[in-house]
């Protein structure tokens, strides 16, 4: 049957974006192994961190609302991590394959970004709480922050660095 309820969009959208953040324990790691810069190295390290709290926190959300995780696979988000592997994995270890990790990791950025974006927007519509709402802009302000140190790194060092290696 069709649905007719903006909270059943919400909870797929919840749904959807634990399964990432799921992925994501597990993808981030591989991504600090491969990687050379050790300021890249620190900031995936660092949100490795935050996104296992951002998991923690989906779960609170779902307790709270009193909502079951549906197993919804996150199709999107393990296709831009299969992509990713392959890309950087065909990389000489250096500048060029952070500079590949660095372009994966930010394609999942805008996903989250755009992902949490739209649930603080449904979760305001549909009148949840403060809490609920508090913990969705937490993890946009993360998401939105380890977007920008991705910028960073690579406009500032490594892109440069790659470039003086194929020179
Ligand atoms: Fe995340
Ligand atoms: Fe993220």
């Amino acid at each position: 049957m069709k649905t007719n309820d903006l909270d059943d969009v919400f909870c797929t959208m919840l749904c959807d974006i634990y399964q990432a953040e799921t992925l994501l324990v597990d993808a981030i790691p591989k991504m600090v192994d491969a990687a050379s810069d050790p300021v890249l190295k620190e900031g995936l390290r660092r949100h490795l961190g935050e996104t296992e709290q951002q998991v923690e926190r989906l779960e609170q959300i779902h307790e709270e609302l009193s909502k079951p995780i549906k197993n919804i696979p996150c199709a999107p988000v393990q296709e831009m991590i299969d992509a990713g592997d392959l890309m950087y994995g065909n990389a000489k270890e250096g500048p060029v394959r952070d500079a590949a990790i660095i372009a994966t990791a930010q394609k999942i950025e805008h996903y989250e970004i755009a992902s949490y974006g739209t649930l603080i927007g449904l979760a305001q519509s549909l009148g949840y709480s403060a809490s609920v709402i508090e913990k969705l802009r937490q993890a946009l302000a993360e998401e939105k922050s380890a977007d920008a140190a991705l910028s960073s790194a690579a406009c500032e060092r490594i892109n440069a660095a790659a470039m003086a290696k194929a020179a």
